[in-house]
């Protein structure tokens, strides 16, 4: 199946320093249908009849979301763009970010017109720092232009450089990063659309989510639902990497299969198996390929990475503990002391010192930290031991008899 591109129509066809080059492929004309003929509860309407889900990984539904913020009291409402991307193996939002700054602001314009909100936040990880000039320039040239303005009130977007931690992409850690703290979850509810920053409603979407607004707004959200499976509507961009020929950034309507993505345009070949959604996604074994890609059966917010039959499962499974070890922000115990031991038992494993009881532990603290952990970090974090006990065992068998 041939890739559908939505969310990166306008990517190398136009100059993201040159918003003339955007607005000459229709740029900013659902943002002036938006300004001009349309109240903010009919462009939740037109979000919420396009069944838009969010991209950043949870799949929560866009245009109810925008709905709780617009009828969330509140004398100033906030807009934060999900820009953090420290999933494993994810480049997606980068990728679009640099080709495209352009989408992702008038998406955000008509969020801020949808919900009431005059002030908006792009949240980067320090890694993408050297995008800050970039963002900066477009919103610029798009202010120039006199299209950073809502209803004659000036719509405000600015920067925020993270300090480099995996869990302020969770979007309550991501507010108390911007608000100067420790970049720590929050407990849940409230929510962030009745109470987020500065414990104002705020509207918290992915840079992907975002950029799919202008093309539903100018088609019409029936267009665009018309597109996927029952439960997950559109396209989605996934970031292929590991062991394939063609790494690289594409996008497919939501119920393709996993194996046209890594086999047919990434070029994989003699898989093991595909961890989708990144470190704290699923993995799926070589002969489970055709699974379609979609909330209802596997998606994640994008990463696909793919290991050949050379690779070693307990390795790679230990690896990705020790990831999640690190980048524990340590405020519940469960994952903060979960993650630590479950790093320790698989690396005895992987060293041949393991025992067969080693198993039942891991599956036993997997169970527990999924129940337990106050966040989706230790909540995922198991996502690997459990997958690769299903499907690999006999790999870890030959570990601890070897
Ligand atoms: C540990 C953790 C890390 C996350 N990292 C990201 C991230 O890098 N980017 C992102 O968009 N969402 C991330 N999320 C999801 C956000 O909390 C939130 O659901 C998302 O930004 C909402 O936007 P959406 O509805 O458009 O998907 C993360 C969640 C968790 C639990
Ligand atoms: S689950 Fe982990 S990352 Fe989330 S709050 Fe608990 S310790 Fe922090």
């Amino acid at each position: 199946m041939p890739q559908k591109l939505l969310v990166l129509r306008n990517c190398g066809l136009i100059d993201p320093h040159d918003v003339d080059s955007y607005l000459a492929r229709g740029g900013f004309e659902a943002l002036r249908r938006v300004q001009s003929s349309m109240t903010p509860a009919q462009v939740i309407e037109e979000v919420k009849r396009s069944g838009l889900r969010g991209r950043g990984g949870g799949g929560f539904p866009t245009g109810l979301k925008w709905e709780q913020t617009a009828q969330s009291p509140g004398e100033r409402k906030y807009i934060i763009c999900n820009a953090s991307e420290g999933e494993v193996g994810a480049f997606k939002d980068r990728y679009i970010l640099e080709r495209d700054p352009f989408s992702l602001i008038e998406g955000m314009v008509i969020a801020g017109y949808a919900v009431g909100a005059h002030q908006a936040y792009v949240y980067l990880r320090s890694e993408y720092a050297y995008l800050v000039s970039l963002l900066m320039d477009a919103i610029g040239r798009v202010e120039q232009k006199g299209l950073l303005d809502i209803a004659g009130h000036p719509f405000e977007i600015e920067l925020r450089v993270g300090a480099g931690g995996y869990v302020c992409g969770e979007e309550t850690a991501m507010m108390e990063s911007l608000e100067g703290r420790r970049g720590e979850p929050r407990v849940r509810p409230p929510f962030p659309p009745s109470q987020g920053l500065l414990g104002f409603p705020t509207l918290i979407n992915n840079v992907e989510t975002l950029m799919n607004i202008p093309w539903i707004v100018a088609n019409g959200g029936d267009r665009f639902s018309a597109m996927g499976t029952p439960q997950s509507k559109g396209t989605k961009v996934f970031s292929v990497s590991g062991d394939v020929k063609r790494p690289g950034v594409y996008e497919l309507e939501l119920g393709s299969s996993l194996r046209e993505l890594v086999e047919e345009l990434a070029l994989a070949r003699d898989i093991k198996m595909v961890q989708v959604g990144g470190a704290s996604g699923r993995i799926v074994p070589a002969d489970k390929m055709d699974v379609s890609l979609s909330y209802e059966t596997v998606l994640g917010p994008g990463p696909v990475i793919v290991f050949d039959r050379s690779r070693d499962v307990v390795d790679m499974v230990w690896r990705t503990m020790e990831f999640f070890a690190e980048e524990s922000c340590g405020k519940c115990a469960p994952c903060r002391e979960g993650t630590q031991a479950m790093m320790e038992t698989l690396v005895r494993i992987a060293d041949g010192k393991g025992v067969r009881k080693d198993l039942k532990s891991l599956e036993e603290l997997s169970n527990a930290m999924m129940l337990t952990s106050s966040c989706g970090l230790g909540q995922a974090a198991p996502f690997p031991v459990v997958d690769s006990l299903r499907y690999f065992s006999h790999e870890y068998e030959a570990h601890i008899s070897a």
